[in-house]
């Protein structure tokens, strides 16, 4: 009897809705190439050598055991990425989840380079750069150079325009986007971004390179922000207007607590990184200055280093008073509900919008993407859902994403 309660609530109903988009609905990636057309990838390089570039190199070994090749601007640089992967690879052997022979292999597949010459060899390159179209454009014009004709170029840029870093390339039609999320190593999602000139072998490689990886490949337009940093930078645009506004850091991060997703906005923010998150930001403001939020606060937040205090083992404890003076001086005109249901009806708004320009195939293409690359909760079923359940869809578009509505909590 209890059983029966449970098959049919409308929570179980919600978490069926995210299971078979997670384990069907993933599996057949809409949009996706002839799977054939992928060409075999047996090297790897890899531009850049800090944070997130050494995270890739971590995943590619594991994942792919082929060789990989890292550089840099500095030979310093290059070695501390090397360092830090092989840490990394010591931690796992530490923890018993891998073994040691694995290790001296992964390892000796690794290397470093000043030399872009060295990676004539590599069948795919991506790069992890500065955000910055003349970097990445500057980065990839050097690596064609010396590349084979049938390389696959990819860029992890999370908000430029993957068509404009390609119009530098003799053959744009092999760059593609490759947006990892932050923990790589632990989110699953990635985004394949088709530029408009991005061929078929390149995309198919691409989706290839995610199954191979062990990621969720969801293939989107080369539309500012993708899907998960249109969504997470509309959702902390509006969490530092609410605060600059004179909302206290904690109202505020309650105010969004109702989308359950796995980090209050300033714990997300700290962990993308305040000037990653100030350049997200931006660059969607830019997109469109007048759905999202232009911020100088976190700017300034970005200078000072930090918003929240942690404990010595990391945990967030409060909100830094120097943060708090930073952002302080607003005049306050809202109540935490009333940020709430501006929230939700802005994202119903920019999904409507998202699904009007084709930027992915479905509305459960955003929902897969919210709950793999951003951690929306199964128990909520989809953003999707969740935002017809609240009202948000049929007050900003009259009607709703699914018909029928899919019950949940
Ligand atoms: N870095 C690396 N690994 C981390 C980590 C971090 N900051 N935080 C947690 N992990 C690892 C843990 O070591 C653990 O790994 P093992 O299973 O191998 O031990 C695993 O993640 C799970 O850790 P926890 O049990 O502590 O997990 P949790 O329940 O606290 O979840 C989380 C941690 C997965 C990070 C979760 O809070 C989450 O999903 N947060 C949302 C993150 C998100 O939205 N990312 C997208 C940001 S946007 C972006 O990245 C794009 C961009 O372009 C800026």
């Amino acid at each position: 009897e209890e059983l029966e309660k449970l098959i049919s609530s409308d929570q179980f109903r919600a978490s069926m809705y995210a299971f078979n988009l997670v384990q069907k609905h993933a599996k057949n990636p809409q949009g996706a190439p002839d799977p054939k057309l992928a060409i075999k990838v047996q090297k790897v390089g890899i531009v850049g050598a800090g944070l997130m570039a050494s995270q890739f190199a971590l995943l590619f070994l594991r994942r792919l055991s082929v060789p990989v090749i890292i550089t840099d601007v500095s030979q310093e640089r290059v070695d501390k990425g090397l360092a830090y992967v092989r840490a990394e690879l010591d931690k796992l052997v530490e923890k018993g989840r891998l073994s040691a022979d694995d290790r001296n292999r992964f390892s000796a597949n690794l290397s470093g380079t000043l030399d872009l010459a060295d990676f004539a060899t590599c069948d795919w390159v991506i790069e992890a750069v500065f955000e910055e179209m003349k970097i990445k454009q500057d980065v990839f014009t050097r690596v064609e150079e010396v590349v084979r004709e049938d390389c696959v170029l990819a860029t992890n840029t999370s908000s430029l325009s993957v068509d404009e870093i390609a119009k530098v390339l003799k053959h744009p039609e092999r760059m593609v986007g490759f947006h990892f999320f932050n923990p790589v190593a632990v989110m699953p999602l990635l985004e394949v971004v088709k530029a408009p000139k991005s061929n078929d072998v390149s995309i198919a490689t691409a989706m290839k390179v995610a199954k191979d990886l062990k990621k969720t490949a969801v293939i989107t337009s080369d539309s500012t922000g993708f899907v998960v940093n249109r969504l997470l930078g509309y959702l902390l645009g509006e969490a530092m207007r609410a605060v600059d506004e004179g909302i206290p850091f904690e109202e505020v991060a309650d105010a969004i607590a109702p989308l359950g997703l796995p980090m209050n906005p300033f714990d997300l923010l700290e962990l993308v990184g305040l000037q990653v998150g100030a350049h997200v930001l931006d660059s969607m403001y830019g997109f469109s200055s007048e759905r999202f939020y232009k911020t100088e606060s976190l700017h300034k937040l970005a200078k000072y280093g930090k918003i929240r205090t942690k404990d010595s083992k990391g945990n967030p404890t409060g909100y830094d008073p120097e943060a708090i003076k930073i952002v302080a001086g607003g005049t306050r005109s809202r109540t935490k509900e009333q940020v709430f249901e501006q929230l939700v009806e802005g994202l119903a708004k920019e999904i409507k919008l998202m699904l009007d320009e084709g930027v992915v195939a479905s509305a459960e293409d955003i929902d897969l993407c919210m709950i793999m690359g951003a951690g929306w909760p199964f128990h909520l079923g989809g953003i999707t859902p969740y935002l017809d359940r609240v009202g948000a869809s049929q007050k900003v578009f009259g009607s709703t994403f699914h018909t029928p509505m899919i019950k949940g909590v």
